[in-house]
């Protein structure tokens, strides 16, 4: 081969290897750019790996082993090379969640509202699980609301979604509005007497030209999981962008590899934007090409009939290809905050 044609080629297999690659890790648009690195399910403490696969690690400066829970029944489980004692904050728990833990030499455990420490002694070269269970009920009542900010219109709508009888709340997207109100949305969710999962809004992930998604995922939660409760499983699906293809990012992946799980009565996505806007002239839907009939393909697919939205802020409800959208926008609920009128609508489910 001549050596012309040998850079030619070269530089085809170099483009096309990118373009492959770009294709596979998605792109997030509006603004364009790259689908963010996977983020780790453990970490190392000292010599003990911590599998936290159930629960962001809460980056703050001080405590390294600090966890916030992102399902009602998180599981840990820790991998000790040397003797030693340890203590484990999570945050996010049901008063009625219970621990077990097995593997350890002693464990003792202290609650305070949301939040439990847990201290445990292990044994070298031991397998430690740690494992919260809700006692069974008949029915389990849960609140969804969305596009609160992280100030008081959020606080109110934890107050009022606990008020009602709700035994955790479905955050739709958007805690975020100003500047300050990751601060203040930490603030409320730790003073919250019930827990809270939270899907990412548009403006949880830009807003004003500023990224935020490295506060979400260190602070609020993940960008897409699953949990089963009392037989309904929940789908947090992340549309605070649009992805390029459809089926890419952390988004694709997540939902490509769900399967038909048994002993499932029902299943509710819950995420940011609908699937359709009702009103006439308004596109605050998921856009994108391809995407909603992607998305509807798969939420057929695993039986899920319906998706709780926020991104409207009104009180909507929509059938869009066999699916059906509850929107719940109202979370800024400044009229019932300051003037005590009834405005805000909650979504309840049991
Ligand atoms: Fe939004």
């Amino acid at each position: 081969m001549k050596r012309r044609h040998f850079i030619q080629l070269s530089s085809l297999a170099v483009v096309a290897g990118g373009a492959a690659y770009t294709l596979d890790r998605g792109i997030r648009y509006p603004s364009l750019g790259l689908e963010l690195p996977v983020l780790p399910k453990s970490f190392l403490d000292r010599d003990t790996l911590i599998d936290h696969k159930d629960a962001i690690r809460v980056q703050t400066q001080t405590d390294q082993s600090r966890f916030r829970a992102n399902v009602p029944e998180p599981k840990f489980e820790l991998h000790v090379k040397t003797a030693r004692t340890i203590q484990l904050l999570i945050e996010n728990l049901s008063p009625k969640a219970q621990l077990q833990v097995t593997g350890a030499k002693s464990s003792t455990e202290t609650a305070s509202g949301l939040q439990r420490l847990v201290k445990l002694d292990l044994g070298s070269e031991s397998r430690v699980l740690l494992q919260w269970t809700i006692p069974s009920a008949e029915n389990y009542r849960f609140a969804a609301i969305g596009d609160t900010g992280g100030g008081p219109e959020l606080g109110w709508c934890i107050k009022r979604a606990a008020a009602l009888g709700a035994d955790f709340i479905l955050h739709l997207g958007d805690l975020n509005y100003r500047l300050e109100d990751y601060d203040l949305a930490r603030a409320n969710l730790l003073d919250s007497p019930i827990p809270i999962y939270v899907s990412i809004g548009n403006h949880d992930y830009r807003d004003g030209g500023i990224y935020y998604h490295d506060r979400f995922r260190a602070l609020i939660g993940p960008l897409n999981n699953e949990f089963t409760l009392g037989g309904i499983r929940f789908l947090n699906i992340d549309t605070a962008n649009d992805f390029f293809p459809a089926s890419s990012g952390h988004r694709g992946n997540f939902i490509q590899q769900l399967k038909i799980k048994d002993n499932v009565r029902d299943t509710v996505a819950f995420t940011h934007r609908p699937m359709a806007d009702p009103r006439p002239g308004d596109e605050h839907d998921i856009g994108g090409a391809g995407q909603i009939p992607w998305l509807a393909s798969h939420l057929n697919r695993l039986n899920c009939k319906t998706l709780l939205a926020g991104h409207i802020h009104s009180k909507l409800e929509i059938e869009h290809e066999g699916i059906y959208n509850y929107i719940a926008g109202q979370g800024l609920a400044i009229e019932d905050v300051i003037a005590e009128k009834s405005v805000a609508e909650i979504l309840l489910g049991d």
